[in-house]
């Protein structure tokens, strides 16, 4: 499969985009099947995750076309109650499809999500409200099935833990329930909001989205609109990281600076000069990074877990020792085991890693664990002196988009080879 080639030891700088959020754009592709028109999406990313999300819209009977950034998804024929198991696999957070199918068909059937490289990503919490919304679930020999003939009702869902997806999937099964449900505990992430924003262009009645309860008043249809994913935060964070691993200057167009605001603090204490205007990001890396305390992933607004992985590599160089603890998901060090090969001096146990930082990094052969974790690695490769060749990135165009061709255009030596590369 393919992989980077990359010649690393120059500095990164010059200014980018944000892409469109990938963690934005899933539920609310979802959330078009409730539409009695056309949604037409823009700032949608090219990703593999997006692409997934489109053909299981396409299996549930959705006519979609993609101009450019700009999805457009019309629900009309849009029967389908049953997400096959190729399909699931092929991207596990196709789960939040289950409110949306639900509450358009009066019933959803879907193999169970199962685990993927970072945990075990249980739905209990999905499935506990959806029950609460007045469906019957049952969830026995790898496949869930949801029913509601008589159609859903609002709730009072509390949630044990913040869920996103849990958060969104009920979101969306509410938006059309009769009644009022209310979400205490709801997660707090920019995305829930872009998803409220997105249902109330739709004429659905969302409050208090961000906050820790969110509160639907049912209505009895949604109708066709046109929105605008927000900046992907993650993807953003992640080029800030490239910036600091390599003692470069990079810029940051296209986003909302607030979405990044524990991350930035975290630069700040390695010792990078970030400047913030209204719409973007400039990070310039010391000569050498400090290290960090105490790196620690929380639910928004705290330090998201999708960055752990990107800013942990930055800190293999840091002087002095950083510890990061990852409480969100249960096996997000994978990557440090291919992290380490690169001469970093990483102790990984359960929840914690301990970095010690190193004077330099040096040139290796990594393969990609997973998404954010191959982030990681790549960012590593630009660190170190030589020629590093990082391989399965098809988990990387997951959640990046062109993110060899980013980087290349803030001055790496990156290209891709291998079958499905465009020998760039
Ligand atoms: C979303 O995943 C994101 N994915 C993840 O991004 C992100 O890391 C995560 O939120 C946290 O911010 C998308 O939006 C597509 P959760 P999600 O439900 O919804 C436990 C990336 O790299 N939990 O908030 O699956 C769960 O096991 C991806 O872009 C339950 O116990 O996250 C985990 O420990 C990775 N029961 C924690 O909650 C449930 O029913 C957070 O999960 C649901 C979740």
């Amino acid at each position: 499969m393919d992989e980077y080639i990359v010649a690393g030891g120059r500095r990164l700088s010059g200014v980018c985009t944000a892409q469109g959020s990938k963690n934005s754009s899933l539920p609310i592709l979802a959330a078009s099947l409730l539409a009695d028109g056309e949604t037409v999406l823009h700032n949608c990313p090219a990703l593999s995750d997006v692409d997934a999300t489109v053909k299981i819209l396409a299996h549930l009977g959705c006519r979609t076309k993609r101009e450019g950034h700009t999805l457009t998804v019309d629900p009309a024929d849009a029967a389908g109650q049953e997400i096959p198991d190729g399909l699931m696999r092929e991207m596990r957070s196709s789960v939040i499809f289950l409110g949306a199918v639900l509450a358009r068909t009066g019933r959803v059937r879907l193999s169970t999500p199962g685990g993927c490289e970072i945990g075990l990503r249980p739905i209990d919490l999905h499935l506990d409200g959806i029950r609460k919304l007045g469906a019957q679930v049952t969830d026995a020999a790898g496949f869930i099935e949801c029913s509601a003939p008589e159609g859903l009702r609002g709730a009072r869902i509390t949630l044990s833990f913040p869920s996103v997806g849990a958060t969104e999937n009920l979101m969306i099964a509410a938006a059309t329930a009769r009644g009022n449900t209310q979400i205490v505990n709801a997660a707090r992430e920019p995305e829930i909001s872009d998803l409220a924003d997105f249902l109330n262009a739709m004429g659905a009645r969302v409050s208090g989205a961000g906050e820790g309860t969110v509160l639907i008043e049912g209505v009895p249809a949604l109708r066709r609109t046109e929105h605008t994913v927000i900046p992907d935060r993650i993807a953003a964070g992640t080029f800030l990281a490239a910036a600091a691993i390599t003692g470069g200057s990079v810029e940051l167009r296209g986003l909302i600076p607030a979405h990044l605001g524990p991350v930035i603090d975290v630069f700040e204490q390695t010792g990078c000069t970030v400047a913030v205007t209204s719409g973007s990001v400039r990070l310039r890396a010391p000569r050498r990074l400090r290290a960090v305390r105490t790196v620690r992933t929380m639910p928004y607004p705290g330090f998201p877990t999708d960055i752990q992985a990107p800013v942990t590599a930055a800190l293999t160089l840091a002087g002095g020792t950083s510890v990061v603890i990852e409480t969100i998901f249960e096996s997000r060090f994978k990557y440090i085991g291919e992290l380490v090969r690169f001469g970093a001096k990483i102790r990984a146990d359960g929840r914690m890693a301990v970095v010690q930082g190193v004077d330099a990094l040096y040139a290796a052969n990594a393969v990609t664990p997973d998404l954010r974790g191959g982030a990681a690695l790549t960012l590593a490769a630009l660190a170190a002196e030589g020629e590093s060749r990082i391989s399965e990135i098809r988990h990387i165009r997951r959640g990046y988009e062109d993110f060899d061709g980013v980087l290349r255009g803030l001055g790496a030596d990156i290209r891709t080879a291998g079958p499905e590369s465009g020998g760039q």
